[in-house]
């Protein structure tokens, strides 16, 4: 393990986009601090948070990044990007809507982010199947069509969230 005073090889920068309350803060809490909670607040502007880990007997400290979906809660966008390697797409599967404006945050992030960046959909609240309004099938077609890796998560029941991360940091890598 890359504990306490451990050297890390690599500092890899993640952005999470996407509709407010998709649950990006909550997916981010779930991975960098293994904590969950219900009643979230909407960000305001950038936080990040980090978490080190090991892969490929390298130590890789994620810094993942973390804005509003809301408009007028954004931060710069150019330097919400800058230096970025990948990036989580997330929508809500409950949401129609949050899925119908991925192109768009797609273009934002074309358009500001490295040709190279790593880029994964993320379909969260997967716990909520009753309230299903986005099919998987219609999720991992755009995601072939567009290139982009594709899962559904769950920060409330922790589905996924590690897989979602550690595909993107692995890939990276
Ligand atoms: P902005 O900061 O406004 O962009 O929103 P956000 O995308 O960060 O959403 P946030 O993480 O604050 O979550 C919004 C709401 O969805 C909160 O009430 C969360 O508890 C809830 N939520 C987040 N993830 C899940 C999930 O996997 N399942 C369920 N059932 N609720 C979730
Ligand atoms: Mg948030």
């Amino acid at each position: 393990m890359a504990g306490g005073g451990d050297k890390v090889d690599y500092v890899f920068k993640v952005v999470l986009i996407g509709d407010s309350a998709v649950g990006k803060s909550q997916i981010l809490a779930r991975f960098a601090r293994n904590e969950f909670s219900l009643d979230s607040k909407a960000t305001i502007g950038v936080e990040f948070q980090t978490r080190t880990l090991v892969i490929e007997h390298k130590s890789v400290k994620a810094q993942i990044w973390d804005t509003a979906g809301q408009e007028r809660y954004r931060a710069v966008t150019s330097a919400y990007y800058r230096g970025a390697l990948g990036a989580l797409l997330v929508y809500d599967i409950t949401k129609r809507q949050s899925f119908d404006h991925i192109p768009r945050w797609l273009e934002e992030l074309r358009g500001h982010a490295d040709k190279n960046i790593v880029i994964m959909l993320v379909g969260n609240k997967s716990d909520l199947e009753d309230e299903r309004a986005v099919s998987t099938e219609d999720a991992k077609e755009f995601a072939e069509k567009e290139n982009l890796f594709f899962l559904e998560t769950s920060a409330l029941q922790a589905t996924n969230v590690e897989n979602a991360f550690q595909t993107v940091l692995t890939e990276i890598f």
